[in-house]
């Protein structure tokens, strides 16, 4: 975000209003500020990528962190000037904080920040609109006297898929929310708390926008849930779909050639959905499972419900159907009370499992929730060693993965105009990046490469002689 704030012009007419959104945290948080963009586009909104020119500022927040969930305080701080510099001139820029900050800290941000005008949820963002009609108003009557700001952190009783115009195709890759919040309660975790109850879509509305999003060039769809794998729509005939059914189906639709899901539970696994990792050709052979500690007693305090053991059997059936997958995972290191010992058994996990690719975090203490009032609070320079430690060797796994492709002839989906003239960047199944020589007409296409070279995060291949699909 820029410090400048630049000089605006007079109020634009409505209808020609630049929304600036700026989306932190997971994946679902970047589906939401699409979700967001959407349902403001027919109030006259274009997304602009920049707050400097913006009309109406949302900050899409992370709570899942202190580190995540400070940064937009300071974001707000850097925002101020350019709403006095508009409003010094007879204008305005609303500014709106959403997400998972929102709904934990609402209270919190229109004292510490009181020229927000709009604070709302991860589920209350279809009434966007109207709340941005509300917080006009709030302003016409405010006549310079302080201004209350709208509030909306609901959890409210229709959900609000319902609401929401159909999704934009931006590019040949999408992500589609098909199930939300969270009933499991891991001690250390806000989500339960931000995002609230598991929901699940139903089979009919999720099939709908995949084959919308399919119809408008989407060649590849993640599937998106905080625990996706627990999904279970409802589909006709008063039954429920599992994961791997809604998979199966989703594979049916022409044109869709490959299929993703993210987060997934390692106790959610059910034999369907394992099974369908060898049966459904589209199902790409990389799936991130977190395990977050390799050490029973530190799972049992983190309330993941199940062991290290459990974890390896898990992925055992899965490498028995799918023999060439891939995984990536979370971890938390310096979870209160965690000792040397138990930190020395997540290294061997990873070790014996090797990953692909991981995220590893310090554990941070989050406000409400069980963890933060345990004993035995690891101090920093303990979590921090413990970190290096770990990221060294999850790096070194994914360097020795990336390496193993030298050579391999894989199927890449083209999904960008590379860095250099004549190039199109694109993802291998197992979501490495790939840039290869290639027309501009290959963009959306699957084609076939050979991997030549290995740079640091990615990869350079060139194109086979087989055809495009
Ligand atoms: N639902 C997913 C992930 C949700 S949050 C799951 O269960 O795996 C993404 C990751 O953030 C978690 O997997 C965990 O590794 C990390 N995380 C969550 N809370 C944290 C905390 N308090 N401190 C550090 N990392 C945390
Ligand atoms: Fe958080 Fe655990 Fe739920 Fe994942 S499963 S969102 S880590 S409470
Ligand atoms: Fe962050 Fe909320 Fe996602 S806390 S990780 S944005 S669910």
């Amino acid at each position: 975000m820029s410090n400048d704030t630049p000089s605006r012009s007079n109020p634009p007419a409505a209808g020609k209003r630049k929304l600036f959104i700026k989306t932190y945290g997971c994946q679902m948080n970047v589906y939401d500020s699409q979700r967001m963009a959407d349902v403001l586009a027919p109030q006259g909104f274009t997304t602009t990528d920049t707050p400097d020119d913006a009309d109406m500022v949302i900050l899409n927040t992370c709570h899942i962190r202190e580190k995540a969930a400070e940064k937009v305080f300071s974001d707000l701080g850097r925002l101020r000037p350019l709403k006095d510099d508009a409003q010094t001139k007879g204008g305005d820029v609303m500014i709106a904080v959403a997400g998972c900050v929102a709904q934990a800290e609402g209270a919190e941000i229109t004292a510490r920040a009181p020229y927000v005008d709009i604070v709302l949820g991860p589920q209350t963002y279809h009434r966007l609109p109207e709340l941005v009609a509300r917080a006009s108003r709030a302003r016409a009557q405010s006549n310079g006297r302080e201004k209350i700001s709208v509030i909306d952190t609901e959890f409210p009783a229709e959900p609000k898929f319902d609401f929401l115009p159909p999704p934009r195709a931006e590019g040949p890759t999408a992500f589609l929310s098909v199930q939300e919040g969270c009933d499991k309660f891991c001690t250390y975790c806000v989500v339960p708390y931000t995002r609230g109850a598991e929901f699940s879509r139903p089979v009919a509305d999720v099939l709908r926008e995949a084959r919308g999003l399919v119809s408008a060039g989407v060649r590849e769809i993640t599937l998106l849930g905080q625990n996706v794998n627990a999904y279970h729509g409802d589909a006709e005939g008063h039954i429920t779909w599992g994961l791997g059914r809604l998979i199966r189906a989703l594979a049916e639709i022409d044109g869709l050639a490959r299929i993703r899901y993210t987060t997934s539970h390692p106790s959610d696994m059910d034999n369907d959905l394992i099974a369908a990792h060898g049966d459904v050709p589209q199902l790409m052979p990389m799936l991130h499972l977190p395990v977050q500690s390799g050490a029973d007693r530190i799972l049992h305090e983190m309330n993941r419900n199940h062991t290290a053991d459990d974890y390896r059997r898990v992925i055992e059936r899965l490498r028995r159907h799918r023999t060439d997958l891939a995984l990536s995972s979370d971890f938390i290191v310096g979870f209160p009370g965690e000792t040397d010992a138990e930190f020395a058994e997540t290294m061997n996990l990873v070790r014996e499992i090797t990953f692909a690719q991981s995220y590893s975090f310090k554990y941070s203490k989050r406000p409400g929730t069980p963890a933060a009032a345990m004993k035995k609070q690891i101090p920093d320079d303990v979590s921090s060693a413990r970190l290096t430690e770990l990221q060294d060797l999850l790096d070194q796994q994914l360097r020795e993965f990336n390496a193993a492709s030298l050579g391999r002839t894989m199927d890449v989906l083209l999904t960008n105009p590379g860095r250099l003239p004549g190039q199109l960047g694109g993802r291998s199944p197992y979501l490495q990046a790939v840039h290869v020589n290639a027309p501009a007409s290959l963009l959306g296409h699957v084609v076939p490469v050979r991997i030549t070279t290995q740079e640091s995060y990615s990869l350079g291949a060139e194109l086979c002689d087989a055809k495009a699909d």
